[in-house]
């Protein structure tokens, strides 16, 4: 197993671009399955959870030809089998997002389960009542989502709470649907957004992108095209954070600062000096970093995938802060290992309360989940002296070539093997 040996309390230089975004790549990729012809897909990350959904879709009988590093073409004309195996989804439970293409398509689907997941029970319930109430007929059986229509109906379905892949399946279902579709209380991510954008590049009817109420005319079938994914909101506000731990000036390009309103907002008050520019910022750390309580939300609040990345931030603050995880029960798994550490945290339920420190020390961590992982980097990136971190394939399902984007801005990062 890959860890990575961090050698820490080193300033940063230089700039670095973001990659293509992870959660948009991975719906678009699952959406060439409406359409039986060849799509080419730019700026798509090379990331452990594009390569599952390749395996997925492959697996599925469709071709995924890598034309360039960042480029692919999916052709999934000939799908021999509508099933997503047990073995594939429980390593990505986005896999879920294949269901409503294939049933909207084929008429027919067999989805694992996804099962448990270390930062909450993470129900797919919406995602199974919106596509019955477009007639599917579904039953669950040994662990997989059983779903067959001759032809689904458009119909007017409101989220409770908001899902961002339920949204994303929801949507990508009606696009070949009879009629009308109306999403309520539907998520309004920048990736819901460029999901949407591409169907509707490859034919789709769809009005209200980016609010809660997304209208979705079905069509009887959609064309190939070509098409950009949009650049990863979470990794930019990740070396956003880099740059204020370890008092470093950066200039972060590729971006959509659009995207990053809150967090931008947040890391200001935070004291932060930041200049946007259409496609870039540059950052500039404050002498003393001050603590940000926050709440996570969906968007445009502030991400819950970012929040393991800001706990670091307001731990090297000079004062205490709240952080309150308002989308996920358990996503504070970062915490235990924060502490060992040094950082001062106390836990009540969904609330952390954080008390800042003078510095992290390094220690043998454990990564836990994806944002967790990024966390313990950032953490590693302040602390004086060497920090491994173990387990750091959850960090390779999100971030691209995370330890070379480090490197190449003067920090020292090395990939061991156990
Ligand atoms: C997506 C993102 C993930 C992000 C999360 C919240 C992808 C691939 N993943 O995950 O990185 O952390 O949004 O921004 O885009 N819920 C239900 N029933 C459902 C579905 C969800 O109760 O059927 C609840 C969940 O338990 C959670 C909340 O809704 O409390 C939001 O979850 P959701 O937006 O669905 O998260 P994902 O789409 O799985």
């Amino acid at each position: 197993m890959e860890k990575l040996r961090i050698n820490g309390g080193h300033p940063l230089k230089g700039e670095l671009a973001i990659s293509g975004s992870k959660n948009a790549a991975l719906p678009i990729m699952a959406a060439c399955l409406l359409c039986p012809n060849e799509i080419m897909i730019d700026n798509v990350p090379n990331l452990r959870d594009i390569k599952t959904m390749g395996t997925l879709l492959s697996h599925m009988g469709a071709t995924i030809e890598k034309v360039s590093e960042n480029t692919l073409k999916i052709n999934t004309k000939n799908i021999r089998q509508k099933f997503a195996p047990y073995e594939l989804v429980k390593t990505m439970r986005a896999s879920i997002v294949v269901l409503g293409p294939l049933l909207a398509r084929f008429g027919e689907a067999a989805v694992s389960l996804p099962g448990g997941c270390s930062i909450g029970a993470r129900p797919v319930n919406l995602h199974i009542e919106g596509l019955s109430a477009m007639g599917a007929k579904i039953e669950i059986k040994n662990g997989y989502i059983h779903a067959s229509a001759k032809e689904l109906k458009g119909c007017e379905f409101e989220f409770n709470p908001v899902s961002v892949t339920g949204t994303a399946n929801l949507m990508m279902a009606a696009c070949l649907a009879k009629g009308q579709t109306i999403l309520n209380n539907s998520a309004k991510e920048p990736e819901i957004v460029n999901l949407g954008e591409f169907l509707i590049t490859i034919g789709a009817k769809i009005s209200g992108l980016g609010t809660e109420r997304i209208i979705i005319e079905g069509v009887k079938s959609l064309k190939s095209e070509h098409f950009k994914v949009i650049p990863d909101r979470i990794e930019a506000t990740t070396f956003l954070i880099a740059s204020l731990i370890t008092k470093s000036n950066l200039k972060i390009n590729n971006l959509i600062p659009g995207h990053l309103k809150e967090p931008i907002d947040l890391l200001r008050r935070s004291g932060a000096i930041i200049k946007v520019s259409r496609q870039s910022i540059d950052i500039a750390p404050p002498k003393k970093i001050k603590p940000v309580s926050f709440k996570t939300e969906p968007y445009p609040g502030i991400p819950t995938d970012i929040q393991a990345q800001l706990m670091v931030l307001n731990i090297l603050a000079d004062g205490h802060s709240t952080i309150h995880e308002t989308i996920f029960e358990n996503r504070f798994m970062h915490v235990l290992e924060l502490q060992r550490m040094g950082a001062d945290i106390s836990l009540n339920r969904n609330i952390a309360l954080v008390q800042g420190i003078k510095a992290l020390k390094s220690a043998p961590v454990m990564a836990t989940d994806l944002r967790a992982s990024a966390a313990l980097v950032l953490a590693a990136l302040a602390a004086e002296g060497e920090t491994i971190v173990d387990r750091i394939y959850h960090i390779d399902r999100g971030y691209e070539n995370i330890d070379k984007k480090l490197s190449s801005l003067g920090a020292m990062v090395e990939r061991i093997e156990s």
